[in-house]
């Protein structure tokens, strides 16, 4: 799977990729993540991307030219399955969004910035408009991160063992099993005999159990 992602801030995106499962799955090709920053596309002298906004008020707006020469440069090379922007007014990401990005070939993901970006970019080229929850953060950076570490250990390969992604809370809209580790015993805080009887099928029918009463307890609305 190859990912670009556009952005007045690519610095804010660097790190949270360089790290960990996705770290791993770029070095073994599962995942190719370019980064790309939006003033290289500007023809102003100042390399400015934004301007005021049309008929009154605060906050910037990006400006068409920049997005579309860099969107459109993309686009002469590969195609895409998926142009996505990042946005507090877009469709609420799950788990079930990631598991249909993560099947993709080429995606594409514009981070919003400032008060947004001309209309008329959403209109041409956008095909997903994804928020990450009912809130509101400086930019579609850190959204645009988080879509793209959720999408990219879905891929095939980028966990070693491919069935804890399928164990994950949410896959099947219910939320994870306790886990424990060594010591057995801590100050009395003893971890559950089940998990060190050695019996897989109590063990599984015992997680099973307890994935349940936690949906139960803390997410009855997942029950519904
Ligand atoms: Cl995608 N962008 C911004 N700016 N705020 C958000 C968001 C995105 N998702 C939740 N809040």
């Amino acid at each position: 799977m190859r990912i670009d992602i556009i952005s007045v801030l690519p610095e804010l995106i660097e790190s949270p990729l360089n790290h960990s499962i996705v770290k791993r799955a770029k070095e073994n090709k599962i995942v190719e993540i370019y980064l790309h920053s939006l003033r290289e596309y500007s023809t102003d002298k100042h390399r400015r991307v934004d301007d005021y906004c049309y008929g009154g008020g605060a906050g910037m707006v990006i400006q068409i030219d920049p997005v579309a020469r860099c969107i459109e440069s993309l686009k002469a090379q590969i195609n895409y399955d998926a142009i996505i922007y990042t946005t507090p007014d877009g469709q609420k990401f799950e788990q079930k969004i990631a598991n249909q990005l993560s099947c993709f070939q080429n995606i594409m993901i514009l981070c919003g910035h400032y008060k947004g970006i001309d209309q008329r970019i959403r209109d041409i080229f956008i095909t997903h408009e994804i928020s990450i929850g009912d809130y509101v953060l400086t930019g579609g950076e850190l959204a645009a991160a988080v879509i793209t570490d959720c999408i990219v250990r879905l891929i095939p390969g980028a966990i070693s063992d491919h069935e804890s992604a399928l164990n994950d809370s949410f896959q099947d809209n219910l939320l994870a099993a306790p886990v424990y580790t060594r010591p057995a015993d801590y100050k009395g805080y003893k971890v559950p005999d089940i998990l060190l009887s050695g019996n897989d099928k109590l063990i599984e029918e015992w997680r099973f159990e307890k994935s349940i009463e936690r949906t139960k307890l803390l997410r009855p609305d997942l029950l519904q």
